[in-house]
């Protein structure tokens, strides 16, 4: 099947590369043209593990191509899937104005039916609206053309986008009309062999179901971050607790770690979307607004834990940072609590010398060249006249660390872990100072 798709970003990117894996002919469309000359030599934009090979191999089949041109990616293909972003506002109101965009491009260039498929996470309401807004350019420029616009929003995971998206969990299609669906149905025959996924609904349920699945799991995280800071009051240890609550199959162990907070581009800003949503509509969202302070608080814990032990004059300390992305497996800082603890670390006077897999570049491009930030190219070196030890994301590389060097350079053996990774009886007997997140024993 003939595919457009508009925006480059983790979800379009992923999506036009998959499609393409599994043969569909398919045009990615990006306004950004230093980007799609990036794009065209295989040179992706941002880390996502396996998504590179997967181009180059669209590229080579010639199945997978650029563009930056609207009326090539409009008129080549039947379906045109719009994957831009939708920024917060300075309101928490997601900003819809780049997908107003392509609905506007789609009604300019279209000449033949088309089926149009939001994919980008959109307030509910918005596939209506840009059905409403092609429909009647077209008619006020008296051109005798129906578009067809169905939700279908996306649920990936950065880190794990490919593998996400080659087996998704549920494939929601919000259409009205039996052809649309049947279309969609044959556009993801290769990822609905083994069972059923296809959950057909409205499009507005469709739209909901997508923010729903994101304040719910922001809801967990905060829940046991909630919980955390209750075990330390009451000196218990969250581990234990979350182990505890875990094995409830009602509860489950998916996304219930306690943490310095959730990151990144999805939950905050559909958190605060979805709250601004309700609001719109007269209801005050007492949970999602609880969820969202609780995130915030969260993510200026361990800067506070920092100043309580170290005392709000950091003028001579140092402190070495493991981890700067907002998760593993990623070099998003988007939103990440890192930089809560190194603000709250500059604000104090202090320095910071931090290691990120994969994040130093972004690290860089944020905050620019400054004495009071070093980048380091180990987590290693990073400790290297460092006062005390910071982790502010679970990599792998970060689990079995060499403790006795880290004794041995850090001026005081203190470990400040915002990821719970180490085992607070194991820090005792070494003697280092642990404060993890939600330790109260
Ligand atoms: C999230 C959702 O998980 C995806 O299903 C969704 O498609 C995506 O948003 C989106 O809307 O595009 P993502 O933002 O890539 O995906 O990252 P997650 O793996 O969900 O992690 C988000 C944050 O929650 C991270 O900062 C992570 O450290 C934190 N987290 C996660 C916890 O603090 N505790 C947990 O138990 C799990």
């Amino acid at each position: 099947m003939n595919i457009s798709i508009f925006g480059s970003g983790y979800v379009g990117l992923v999506q036009a590369a998959i499609f393409a894996d599994v043969g569909h002919r398919v045009i990615c469309m990006d306004v950004d043209a230093g980007r799609v000359d990036r794009l065209r030599d295989c040179d992706v934009p941002f880390f996502e593990p396996g998504l590179a090979q997967m181009i180059r191999n669209g590229m080579d089949s010639k199945l997978l191509s650029f563009t930056t041109d609207a009326k090539e990616a409009v008129q080549a293909s039947d379906y045109l899937f719009i994957c831009v972003g939708t920024p917060a506002g300075s309101d928490g109101a997601a900003d819809l104005s780049y997908v107003m965009q392509v609905a506007s491009s789609i009604a300019r260039y279209m000449s033949s039916r088309k089926v149009v498929i939001t994919k980008s996470t959109v307030p509910v309401g918005t596939t209506d609206q840009v059905e409403a807004h092609i429909n009647e350019a077209l008619q006020s420029q008296g051109r005798n053309l129906q578009v067809e616009v169905a939700s279908n929003p996306e649920f990936l995971k950065e880190g794990s986008a490919v593998a996400d998206c080659q087996s998704p969990d549920r494939i929601i299609i919000g259409t009205g009309s039996a052809r649309v669906l049947e279309e969609m149905r044959g556009i993801y025959r290769a990822f609905n062999r083994n069972h059923e996924k296809i959950m057909p609904m409205d499009t507005r349920s469709a739209e909901l179901t997508k923010y729903a699945s994101n304040a719910m799991l922001a809801t967990k995280i905060s829940f046991m971050n909630e919980m955390a800071t209750i075990a330390e009051a009451v000196r218990a240890d969250i581990e234990h607790v979350r182990r505890g609550i875990g094995a409830d199959p009602r509860i489950g162990y998916h996304f219930i770690y306690p943490g310095c907070g959730y990151g990144g581009s999805c939950f905050p800003k559909d958190v605060r979307a979805l709250k601004h949503l309700a609001e719109q509509h007269g209801h005050r969202a007492t949970i999602l607004t609880a969820v969202h302070d609780t995130n915030q608080r969260q993510k200026n814990k361990l800067a506070e834990r920092v100043m309580a032990r170290l005392g709000s004059d950091l003028s001579d300390k140092t402190i070495a940072v493991w981890g700067l992305s907002f998760k593993p497996n990623t070099d998003d800082m988007r939103e990440a609590p890192s930089r809560y603890l190194i603000e709250g670390i500059w604000s104090y006077g202090g320095r910071v010398r931090a290691f990120d897999p994969q994040a130093n570049g972004a690290c860089r491009e944020l905050y620019g060249e400054r004495g009071d930030l070093a980048l380091c190219g180990s987590k290693e070196e990073a400790l290297q006249g460092a006062d005390a030890l910071v982790i502010c994301t679970e990599w792998k590389a970060f689990w079995s660390p060499d403790f006795e060097l880290i004794k041995r350079e850090l001026s005081l053996p203190l470990i400040f872990d915002g990821r719970n990774l180490y085992n607070p009886a194991q820090m005792e007997e070494l003697g280092i100072e642990y404060y993890g997140i939600g330790r109260g024993l």
